[in-house]
């Protein structure tokens, strides 16, 4: 937006070239993005929806502001503009307008979030792909790209036989009604059009997503219109690092935002709140945050929430816990992929500086290097929950985000699209076999 962008365009690279690579589970930082392979075409083509995970999609909005946190940020803007991934968000003033456009207020009257006040927020191309290849206009920051490419090169059309389902991902299920009918519409369309069942395909969050939609539609209605269900690195369990995200905040290795600040932004979305390790699943007397006076476990979370001084946290948690807290199985075939063997943070020690520094320390189990597999296992459980076949396959040495490009991932998922039914339980992507 304005000749600021243009400029801060620039800086994006240079920015998006500092990420750690594979650091996060909140921001998507895969720049440049692996091109796929060239593919012998397939004839078997059963139309896709993908579901992204947090953070996954564009946003935009549009503002007419009654304030303004500073008098450098825009007041009024006749058009949409990206909000997410906003070019401006990297700039040092640019952080403060672009967290006081994203924000969400939350009223714990009505237990509903509305966009900070003169705020409009919208999710661009719904049944589209682009807004979940890459998050950005410059075409920098990949997500999907890869996969759609792969699998457009043996057969599939954008926008047709495989489409993304975008939402709103600040916000959790009870707050996204519309979206689910959106689904619905879509899976449809589809399945109308193409006279096959719709494989879901999600990833991370999004996945939860999908599960919290198949839960509220009749067997029927799955029985007719779903083929299955692609999940790739869900946390199913819930994940501890929206604990550390909470507390004091993650940047995920951009330089220039410290965690504090953009741990303002992170305390508005509802999703953080939602994906806090399910108190049905993980063992009562797990120590998530260790401090030097207190140690909390997940029947701690009202304190926590009291003691890191943000009350409406608790409500909001309240308020999600119970979505896809019980795992009710999805009633469809799944097919379950995710990464293991990578050490991944399931406590996070603090000094007595807590909550308003980075943690000092760690425990680390196994995992994807963001989701420990204890909680992407918990998939396991619907076998013989449900009719429908479940199939597992984990892939050694994979980390949470490169699930959505991994070579071997992508042949998987075309293989299940191929009508394949044999699944590894194992797959070591650290050595390339034949
Ligand atoms: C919350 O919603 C209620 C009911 O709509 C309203 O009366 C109240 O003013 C709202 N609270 C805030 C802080 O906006
Ligand atoms: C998909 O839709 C978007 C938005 O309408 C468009 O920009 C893009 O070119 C379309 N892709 C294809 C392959 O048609
Ligand atoms: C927290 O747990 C650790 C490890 O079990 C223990 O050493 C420490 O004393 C506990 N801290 C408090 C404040 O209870
Ligand atoms: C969540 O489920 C529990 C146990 O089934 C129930 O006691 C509680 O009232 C539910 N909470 C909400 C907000 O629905």
């Amino acid at each position: 937006m304005g000749p600021a962008g243009r400029v801060c365009s620039v800086l994006l690279v240079v920015c998006l070239l500092g990420l750690h690579h594979s650091s996060g589970f909140w921001i998507v930082n895969v720049v440049f993005p692996p091109n796929a392979k060239s593919r012998l075409p397939s004839n078997s083509t059963p139309p896709l929806i993908i579901v992204p995970g947090n953070l996954g999609n564009r946003l935009e909005a549009k503002i007419d502001k009654p304030t303004l946190v500073s008098w450098l940020c825009y007041k009024k803007t006749e058009h949409w503009f990206p909000l997410w991934i906003d070019l401006n968000m990297f700039m040092p003033i640019g952080l403060d307008c672009w967290i006081d456009n994203i924000r969400l207020v939350y009223n714990r009257t009505t237990r509903r979030s509305s966009n900070s006040p003169g705020v409009q927020v919208r999710v661009p191309g719904f049944g589209q792909t682009y807004p979940i290849e890459f998050l950005d206009s410059n075409k920098l920051a990949g997500y999907f790209y890869t996969m759609v490419q792969h699998l457009v090169n043996v057969g599939y059309t954008r926008n047709e036989t495989v489409r993304g389902a975008p939402y709103d991902w600040r916000l959790a299920p009870n707050e996204n009604v519309e979206y689910f009918t959106k689904l619905q519409d879509l899976v449809e369309e589809m399945y109308e059009q193409y006279q096959k069942p719709v494989y879901l395909l999600g990833h991370s969050m999004g996945c939860h997503y999908v599960l919290y939609f198949l839960n509220h539609q009749p067997q029927a209605w799955k029985d007719k219109y779903i083929r299955g269900f692609i999940s790739l690195a869900a946390p199913w369990g819930g994940a501890v690092k929206p604990l550390r995200v909470l507390v004091s905040g993650e940047n995920d290795g951009i330089p220039m935002i410290s965690n504090i600040k953009i741990r303002e932004e992170q305390r508005m979305a509802t999703t953080n709140p939602w994906m806090l390790p399910f108190d049905t699943v993980w063992p009562k007397d797990h120590v998530f945050i260790s401090t030097p006076t207190f140690n909390y476990t997940n029947r701690d979370y009202q304190r926590l929430f009291t003691d890191i001084n943000y009350e409406d946290g608790w409500h909001m948690w309240e308020d999600t816990k119970n979505l896809t807290g019980d795992l009710h199985p999805p009633g469809v075939e799944v097919w379950c992929m995710y990464g293991v063997g990578l050490p991944t943070p399931v406590t996070y020690i603090y000094d007595e500086e807590f909550p308003n520094v980075d943690p000092v320390d760690f425990v680390y189990a196994d995992g994807d290097d963001t989701v420990d597999s204890f909680s992407m296992g918990l998939c396991e459980l619907w076998e013989g929950q449900q009719e429908k076949p479940v199939h597992v396959t984990k892939y050694r040495g994979l980390a949470h985000l490169d699930i959505v490009f991994n070579e071997q991932v992508l042949n998987q998922i075309q293989h299940i699209m191929d009508g394949k039914s044999d699944t590894p339980n194992e797959i070591d992507v650290r050595f390339r076999t034949k």
